[in-house]
């Protein structure tokens, strides 16, 4: 009848569809782009510097990453017994040193284009993975890298937002499962802590530079992980109320004092990982001597 007299009515549903679609529409176009933005020429009024925060967390990560990719391919000076780096535990290729794996060599040797694969890269996935997907480097990067924004009330270059909906980015809500894996990550470095209080001929009760550096790492991974959001909700989520799992709550708590700091845990974590890489190729390469204090 409405479009006999000229005139399109809409069913009430389509309306109401057609709305919901112009407020995701809204919703999407993001930064100087928004139609809820103030009519401004500036990308931001803020006077500080707002960008120096982006700028070092760029400055630090891109280090860390060259530094990382460099060690992964290089494929030695990562075993000096007792001492074995971070990058390359476990090691469980047939490629690995000589005493270096510990929990065997399930993975053989592989090649590609006649290159022997390294044997960081079996286990890179699951630490990479679990860092890559932490709610606090996602906020991280997603400001340093991809200006997605920059800082708080400074506009983002893009026009679109689609948040972690659509790939890859959803791929984001499997940092439960790297939390998991990285458990047995911590296991297994601080294993190598452990070993690493015999000497250089396999004894036990000796302490070097060494061990207190593979000892400082372990601490600081179990502190990012424990620290982890993931964990505080594994803990304490999912619950009706607390005051049916006492032990649960007390343990609530304390991970979210340690979830308080968890952007600390995450830099010192971080830089003590590569440090520790640092010293063991030292050590391995003649460079300097793992000295012993008993
Ligand atoms: S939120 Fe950072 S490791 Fe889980």
């Amino acid at each position: 009848m409405g479009e006999l007299i000229g005139v399109h009515l809409e069913k009430p549903e389509k309306r109401e569809e057609n709305s919901l679609q112009s407020i995701r529409r809204r919703a999407l176009a993001t930064g100087v782009f928004s139609s809820s933005r103030a009519a401004i020429k500036e990308r931001t009024l803020r006077t500080d510097r707002w960008w120096l925060q982006p700028a070092i967390t760029f400055g630090v990560l891109i280090a860390f990453i060259i530094y990382a990719t460099f060690r992964a391919f290089e494929k030695k000076y990562y075993f000096s017994e007792p001492l074995i780096s971070p990058f390359y535990s476990p090691c469980l290729s047939t490629a690995c040193l000589d005493g270096s794996a510990h929990f065997g060599t399930p993975i053989g040797t592989i090649t590609l284009f006649g290159m022997v694969i390294s044997p960081a890269l079996f286990i890179l996935i699951f630490p990479l993975g679990f860092r890559l997907t932490c709610y606090y480097y996602r906020k991280a990067y997603y400001r340093s890298f991809w200006m997605s924004p920059p800082a708080c009330a400074v506009a983002e270059p893009h026009k679109k937002y689609t948040g972690e909906t659509r790939a890859p980015l959803i791929l984001q809500n499997g940092h439960r499962w790297f939390f998991y894996f990285g458990l047995i990550f911590n296991v297994i470095l601080t294993y190598d802590a452990i070993i690493a209080f015999k000497n250089p001929e396999g004894e036990w009760g000796h302490m070097s530079v060494g061990t207190l550096i593979l000892l400082l790492n372990a601490t600081m991974l179990w502190l990012y992980s424990a620290s982890c959001h993931t964990c505080r909700h594994t803990i304490g989520g999912r619950l009706r109320n607390f005051s049916k799992h006492p032990l649960r709550y007390k343990m609530w708590t304390w991970v979210s004092a340690l979830n308080e700091r968890h952007p600390v845990y995450a830099w010192i974590s971080l830089i003590v990982v590569a440090l520790t890489d640092f010293y063991v190729r030292l050590v391995a390469s003649g460079s300097i001597t793992n000295y012993y204090f008993f």
